[in-house]
């Protein structure tokens, strides 16, 4: 038996198998009026397709926990009821398959109210359904996007509390995991790392305080999230700055501090807070960041970026670089990655009645 292929468990969730689906933006929700960031047809279909492909977990895209959190006026959001009755059809649908559905929960800081990345993905202004951002300091992403304002201490703490409705949101539409979205440069990333948190209270300057919005995010979470249920959180491991920035040495020691506030598992990212840096994108890149947190804390993993091959993925498994693997675009190529992997694997994954005459 592969271990790609054995369950895993976490509290009182088990994930059938090691192969995941990270959070993927899919830029379809309506802008506007009743149905604004509720999914919609598309959002089934694709994640539907996954389950029925044998993905052991499925995390659903950014989700965004206030309308001005949303990267894009088209994003997912999970701040109101109707919202959370349309996620509903969809954890049905995976839990029906065996697939653990889990749900990103986001906010975008000084990179949202921008448009689709398939037009460019440029900043929207408010006559495109557009708003301005917020961030930990005036400081812009890089010369297209605008200047954020910088939030106050009171902003900051009714940001923490639309994080906690958003998880008690997520769980009444059913979803078994919530992961908590620090990475990409989006706002609590902006947070941790120097390069874009310049503030002089409590929440800026010292690796203490710039860890302090998150870690108020993940204890606000954590109270409502039941206690059987795993929490995720999503860091981007490195900013890829020379100095200046967020480093592997800073995640190590966060990853112990996350795990003793009650996150179970972190998915190791990295990049998307600095805008002007080269990032290596050799096959499985960010594995060794993975790597490194489950070798050196007591924190599970997830290893994330440009894994496609059934054989690599398998590897990062059995060598213990990862508890599970997270497989993006390659995903979206082929939703039954993980039945053509158990294959040639010569492993168990659960198939659909509906496709028995395919096994
Ligand atoms: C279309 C698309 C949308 C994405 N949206 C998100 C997102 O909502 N949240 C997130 O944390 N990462 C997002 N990512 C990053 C992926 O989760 C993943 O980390 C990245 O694609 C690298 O993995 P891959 O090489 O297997 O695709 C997105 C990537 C793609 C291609």
């Amino acid at each position: 038996m592969s271990a790609l292929f054995e369950p895993f468990s976490l509290r009182e969730v088990t994930i059938p198998n090691r192969v995941w689906m990270p959070p993927m933006c899919q830029y379809s929700a309506a802008p506007e009026g009743p149905d604004t960031g509720a999914p919609a047809d598309w959002h089934f279909a694709h994640y539907a397709a996954r389950a029925a492909g044998g993905t052991g977990l499925v995390i659903v895209e950014a989700t965004a926990v206030s309308p001005e959190g949303r990267i894009s006026p088209y994003d997912l959001g999970i701040w109101n009821d109707t919202q959370v009755e349309a996620f509903r059809r969809i954890t049905r649908f995976l839990a029906s398959q065996g697939t653990v559905p889990a749900v990103q929960l986001a906010h975008a800081g000084r990179k949202a109210s921008t448009d689709r990345s398939w037009t460019g993905g440029a900043p929207v202004g408010p006559d495109t359904h557009g708003w301005q951002p917020v961030g930990p300091s005036a400081l812009a992403f890089d010369e297209r996007h605008p200047v954020p304002d910088e939030l106050t201490v009171e902003e900051i703490r009714d940001i923490v509390g639309q994080f906690a409705d958003a998880a008690r949101r997520a769980l009444a539409a059913g979803f078994e995991i919530v992961e908590i979205h620090g990475a990409h440069g989006y706002l609590i990333n902006e947070f941790l790392s120097p390069h874009s948190n310049r503030r002089t209270d409590a929440y800026g300057g010292s690796y203490e305080n710039r860890v302090r919005f998150a870690l108020e995010v993940v204890d606000a979470v954590r109270e409502v999230w039941p206690q059987e249920k795993p929490l995720f959180f999503r860091v981007s491991a490195t900013d890829w700055l020379e100095e200046g920035g967020w480093t592997a040495d800073d995640t190590v020691r966060f990853a112990a501090e996350l795990h003793a506030h009650g996150v179970d598992l972190l998915d190791v990212s990295t990049g998307g807070n600095a805008s002007d840096v080269r990032i290596p994108t050799d096959p499985g890149y960010q594995v060794p960041f993975a790597a490194r947190v489950r070798a050196e804390t007591p924190m599970p993993v997830a290893a994330v970026g440009l894994i496609t091959e059934v054989e690599q993925a398998a590897k990062i498994v059995a060598n213990g670089e990862a508890d599970a693997v997270l497989l993006g675009r390659e995903l979206l190529r082929d939703p039954s990655w993980a039945r053509r992997a158990a294959r040639e694997l010569g492993a168990e994954v659960r198939v659909p009645e509906q496709y028995h005459r395919s096994v």
